[in-house]
């Protein structure tokens, strides 16, 4: 096919051969679009009933096949199996979701006389219509979910799609595009392209025949694209620097729990980890050592052979970086408190107290199992550090003051925020937004239909008498 040349895709745990893919050339990536493009109209024109169906089917097969999908993962982006397998059934749940959730999306109609000066003659009827060509792109840390999370709702609204899936996780992502496939969507409406980002990658995001950008990504990644494209309507989800902040009333219990699950579940390699606690001095040394007790629950090692919460991360590249932000921090005088320790890609969970505002931790985003403590002494100073942040995805906030919660909540810079939990992305019907450098846009099923479809009015005006 094409060129010939194939990108080989290799564990993360062992380096062994999982399967090779198609390194398209940009003249194979223009037909794709092009026939994606071309297939719109009569997609677009099947009646709704028909891919809420499909979706169903999908949702099915994902189903049927969630053993074979859960290993795949497990060895293609070292996810553990616990992890790996609620993500196939999440996003089977997700796409059965946005099925249902197409049944209600179907316009409406507004009276023009309920508008001072005019007739009851006049009135609109409001339809939602897709846009028409969406690229969807997913990350490595959800290949299934993320890919899913852009796909189902396009393709339900009438939309076609080219998925671009992230070099690391591609194949489970075609997995994902092979469910879609068996299950009644055309080859033409959803058309996956791989290669090398280096290759393609500018060509996919600028080709002129996209109406839609939907991208999951790193924030430099995501600013790139954004620069490029200028009119073409985007969704972003890109990185974070969550923060837990725990007031001098928390249950401390509880926010420990939260904290060592929200940063170090599949090794932080999540957008919507806790990446940094904010914590009030007077109740410092008790959350430290709650902290350190839950921490010490954690399983670390190679998901191909324990259900690990701590894995090795996704590359060399990645796990360099993690490290030498743990070197530079206790460098600059950060206190290890736990970990610290490497073995290969595989970092110890790594927990360092005494982090202050001059330390890179305490602003970069590591992607890795590393958790900086800062201690403030007041909650106007939790909040400014919180808000200095290039990113604004989520925040947790751990009080019993519901009250003072909401209030304080009002003033940080984030998409959400979480009264007395970790910061997480699901349930998958919320909505899911980043400000600042997290993103663009809002996602979640029904925002993430609306941002892939646009209103057409057609207003009409009776002659009464
Ligand atoms: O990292 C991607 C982001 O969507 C995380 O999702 O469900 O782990 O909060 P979740």
């Amino acid at each position: 096919m094409g060129n010939g040349q194939f990108i080989e895709v290799k564990s993360p745990l062992d380096n062994s051969l999982l399967g090779k893919v198609h390194a398209l050339t940009r003249d194979e990536v223009d037909v794709r679009i092009k026939t994606a493009k071309k297939a719109f109209p009569e997609w677009s024109q099947m009646p709704m009933y028909e891919r809420i169906q499909v979706l169903h089917k999908t949702a099915d097969l994902l189903e049927q096949n969630q053993t074979e999908l859960t290993s795949l993962l497990v060895k293609e982006v070292g996810k553990d199996k616990k992890s790996a397998q609620a993500e196939v059934v999440r996003t089977a749940d997700f796409i059965r979701y946005t099925a249902d959730t197409a049944k209600t999306l179907h316009g409406e109609s507004m009276h023009g006389d309920s508008f001072k000066g005019y007739k009851k003659g006049k009135f609109a009827i409001i339809k939602r219509q897709p846009l028409g060509l969406v690229l969807a792109v997913s990350p490595f840390n959800y290949p299934v979910n993320l890919a899913a999370s852009k796909i189902a709702p396009a393709l339900v609204m009438g939309n076609t799609v080219v998925f671009k899936p992230a070099s690391v996780g591609c194949l489970s992502g075609l997995y994902l595009v092979d469910m879609f496939h068996k299950a009644g969507v055309p080859k033409e409406v959803l058309q996956p392209i791989t290669g090398k980002g280096s290759e393609i990658g500018d060509y996919v995001v600028t080709h002129p025949l996209l109406d839609f950008i939907n991208f999951t990504g790193s924030t430099e990644i995501g600013q790139k694209i954004s620069k490029q494209v200028s009119m073409v309507p985007q969704l972003m989800e890109l990185g974070g620097k969550d923060a837990a902040i725990i007031l001098e009333d928390a249950d401390l219990e509880s926010a420990a729990k939260n904290i060592v699950a929200g940063a170090f579940s599949y090794s932080g390699q999540r957008c919507t980890a806790v990446k940094r606690v904010l914590v009030i001095e007077s109740v410092h040394d008790k959350l430290l050592e709650k902290i350190q007790e839950y921490m010490k629950r954690l399983v670390v090692g190679n998901p191909l052979e324990v259900n690990a919460d701590v894995v090795p991360l996704i590359s060399t590249k990645s796990a360099d970086f993690v490290w030498n932000l743990i070197q530079s921090t206790l460098e600059k005088g950060g206190k290890l408190i736990t970990g610290g320790k490497r073995e290969g890609n595989l970092i110890y969970p790594t927990l360092i107290d005494n982090v202050t505002t001059d330390m890179e931790l305490a602003w970069v985003e590591p992607f890795g199992p590393v958790l900086p403590i800062l201690t403030v002494s007041s909650i106007e100073e939790a909040v400014s550090i919180a808000n200095q942040s290039e990113y604004g995805l989520q925040a947790s906030l751990f009080t019993k003051d519901i009250n003072r919660a909401f209030l304080i909540a009002e003033k940080l810079q984030v998409g959400t925020v979480q009264i007395n939990g970790k910061t997480e992305r699901g349930p998958d019907h919320l909505p899911f937004l980043g400000v600042k450098s997290s993103g663009i846009g809002v996602q979640g099923i029904r925002y993430s239909m609306e941002a892939m479809t646009r209103l057409k009015s057609t207003v009409i005006n009776l002659t009464l008498e």
